[in-house]
């Protein structure tokens, strides 16, 4: 420990100052935490000796508190210690993961105000985990946050993947530029998306996935959120530092915690090679265990839709155009016009479930089933759904028994269009509604502004709610996958039930205008580092006017890039999402969605580079069969594939889904050649990727 001089006005203070080195398991990265001479924490992190995060300060502003939780520090305490377990997924890209990390643990207190507080930090190989915590105490009990102040000082002007700071939407392309390009490009970023509030031209959200001049791969991110408010990040331009930004509430305070209580993780991912942010387990292993002692009804699951036919416009989730607006319980749809385009009706269910059993799915999900569509975005939307009430040509126990005689299980679907308050009210009876059917897994969704008025959809009172949806579905053993609600940080460790998210922009854009051809290259490296995507893959027509006339919107991909979406995009939760009339068409290709295992014994990420191309293979559980996916974003790309991972002295034999020569994502997106060929862990396949295509790879033991 050293002792430095400091002045402040005229007395002359002794302050004490510290610090302290913390290392990973394999040196590469070290971390140096200590107090400047204001008694403010601060941190830097090294790789291979290379400075990633420069000095960046810690701390924590508080309402009512002139103090806060910023400066005039003292270390109290610090402890070291090492972590090494592995441990079993109940679901997920392998079997077994290892968490290995140093931690150094720093309890700082502030004298005058008699309380303190612990920094805890965890250094992996593959990056940086740091909280904030707050034991019980008798001077800090309930606080307020103002604004959490934690810095991520960059040292170069990264090249950045990156989307607006937002505190409701996720749903943007990205844009790759400089961060010195940020506030330049940042409203042109919105488009498509500009509905939501926005809190700074410099405001970007995590994950956030960078490049440095020296090839160094940077990601910034969180874990463990949980009773806390969403982290965006803003830069400040001149000294590219980001700045922690949390979503505030409906009077613009952002966190109410009582102690004892933690911050989330703050993350810090670091590598050389991009293929080692895709294979990290760092925000996984910074959550907790699974908490829940019954996993047996927790189950991956490849379904298809009544769905993609409202997103395009051909169908509608209402039954009636006829009413101006709807009230619960007050509206006899029996007495209303049918429109004649209500997709959820009990005979047109059957066929989809018809086509999913006989290609052997597990599920069907159904929307626009349950009365109250008409006005669901409207002014009566906080009451506008029960979730237990059928539409009068949906004959839910009908076509419970149909799908059970065919033994495909339906997917409930709850859209609460925001209205938070409502759903909890009604919670308990819409559980009991799927248990009655036998659903046994609900997609919800959390369309338009949040109901109360004012919060958010990343603050801390929504995000405390989409965690009591998932404990409580829990409870009714319901798996949740739930759109619009806050990007996963990891939760599905300690939730299992927790089976997929959207929260980032996924195939039905494609229908709402289409998304950058590249986008598929780069959700892997940002919106999948906290957990899986419920992306909906599997569009084979691209030429949505063809669906309905009025929506000239374009698919932006290859069908073989379509194929890749099953390996690249990891998820327990995979939906072939096209028409079944579409699939028909190219039966052959759909052999591969088919196919491919939806859960994994081992990943392996051969090459990636974000914006260009991602090659993954991963082999499915339990089996000896592997499948390999590559997406490429916009110039034409030769892979050699060496295919060392398989078997030493096993034949296999592959086959490959790829893109036709003249394939493209625009002009011939549907172009695709099929063949087959024996291999062995000696083989290389050389492969051509078209622009927005990619291959896919089914392989079999012979
Ligand atoms: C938006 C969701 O992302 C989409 O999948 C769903 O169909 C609609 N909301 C309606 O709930
Ligand atoms: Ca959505």
């Amino acid at each position: 420990m050293k002792t430095i001089l400091a002045f402040f006005g005229l007395i002359v203070l002794t302050v004490n100052s510290y610090g302290q080195n913390l290392s990973s398991p394999n040196s590469e990265l070290e971390l140096n935490f200590e107090l400047n001479s204001d008694g403010t924490p601060v941190y830097a992190l090294q790789y291979k000796g290379e400075e990633v995060i420069a000095e960046s300060k810690l701390g924590l502003e508080l309402v009512d508190d002139d103090k806060s939780l910023m400066d005039g520090f003292e270390v109290k305490d610090s402890s070291t210690s090492t972590f090494d377990e592995t441990w079993k997924p109940v679901w997920g890209e392998q079997s077994e993961i290892r968490s290995h990390y140093n931690e150094l643990a720093v309890t700082l207190e502030q004298p005058e105000q008699d309380r303190y507080i612990i920094i805890r930090f965890r250094l992996f190989d593959e990056g940086l985990g740091f909280r904030y915590e707050f034991p019980q105490q008798d001077n800090l009990v309930y606080f307020v946050i103002k604004e959490e102040h934690t810095e991520f000082a960059m040292t170069g002007d990264h090249t950045a993947f990156w989307i607006p700071g937002d505190y409701d939407s996720q749903e943007y392309d990205y844009t790759t530029s400089k961060l010195s390009e940020i506030s330049g490009l940042f409203d042109d970023a919105l488009t498509g998306n500009a509905s939501q509030e926005q809190f700074a031209k410099t405001g970007v959200q995590t994950s956030l996935m960078m490049k440095s001049d020296n090839g160094l791969y940077i990601n910034l991110h969180e874990a463990a959120l949980k009773d806390y408010s969403l982290m965006n990040l803003n830069l400040d331009e001149s000294s590219l530092t980001f700045k922690s930004w949390l979503t505030p509430d409906a009077i613009g305070n952002k966190g109410y915690l009582q102690a004892p209580a933690v911050s989330p993780w703050r993350t810090v991912m670091v590598s050389d090679d991009a293929t080692n942010i895709l294979a990290s387990n760092m925000n996984l292993n910074l959550n907790e265990p699974n908490k829940l002692e019954d996993t047996s009804w927790i189950k991956p699951i490849k379904y298809m839709g009544v769905w993609w036919e409202m997103i395009t416009g051909k169908s509608t989730w209402n039954y009636t155009d006829d009413l101006p607006s709807v009230k619960l319980g007050e509206t006899d749809y029996s007495k209303t016009t049918p429109n004649g385009k209500h997709a959820a009706n009990t005979e047109h269910v059957k066929k989809y479930i018809d086509f999913a059993s006989k290609h052997g799915f597990d599920a069907l999900l159904v929307e626009g089933w349950n009365e109250g569509w008409e006005d669901w975005f409207g002014k009566s939307k906080d009451y506008v759904f029960d979730f237990v009430t059928p539409y009068p040509d949906f004959d839910v126990e009908e076509i419970h028994d149909y799908a059970a005689s065919k033994n495909i299980e339906m997917m409930m679907h709850h859209e609460t269009s925001g209205a938070i308050r409502n759903y909890e009210r009604h919670m308990d009876t819409a559980y009991q509604f799927m248990n009655k059917y036998g659903y046994t897994s609900v997609k919800s969704g959390y369309v338009g502004d949040i109901i109360p008025r004012g919060e958010r959809h990343y603050g801390q009172w929504a995000i405390n709610h989409f965690l009591y949806a998932v404990q409580k579905a829990a409870d009714y053993k319901i798996m949740v996958n739930a759109h619009e609600a806050v990007r996963p940080t990891g939760l599905r460790r300690t939730y299992p039930n927790l089976i997929g998210n959207e929260s980032a922009r996924g195939t039905e854009f494609q229908a709402f205008g289409g998304s950058k051809p590249n986008h598929v290259t780069i959700l892997p490296f940002t919106r999948l580092i906290g957990g899986p995507m419920d992306y909906t893959p599997g569009i084979f027509e691209m030429d949505i006017s063809k669906l309905n006339p009025d929506n000239n919107s374009h698919v932006n991909s290859t069908i073989a890039n379509q194929l890749a979406l099953y390996v690249t995009m990891y998820s327990p939760l995979q939906m072939a999402a096209d028409l079944p009339e579409h699939y028909e068409q190219f039966m052959d290709a759909f052999q591969f969605i088919k196919d491919v295992a939806i859960d994994w014994d081992e990943s392996h990420y051969i090459e990636a580079e974000p914006g260009e191309y991602i090659t993954v293979a991963r082999k499915a559980k339990g089996s000896s069969s592997w499948f390999i996916g590559n997406v490429n974003g916009t110039t034409p790309r030769k892979t050699k594939l060496k295919l060392d991972f398989l078997e030493k002295g096993k034949t296999y034999e592959a086959t490959i889904y790829a893109d036709a020569k003249d394939a493209h994502y625009k002009t011939n997106p549907q172009a695709y050649k099929i063949s087959t060929k024996k291999i062995t862990n000696k083989s290389t396949l050389r492969l051509n990727s078209a622009a927005g295509g990619g291959f896919a790879i089914s392989i079999v033991e012979k």
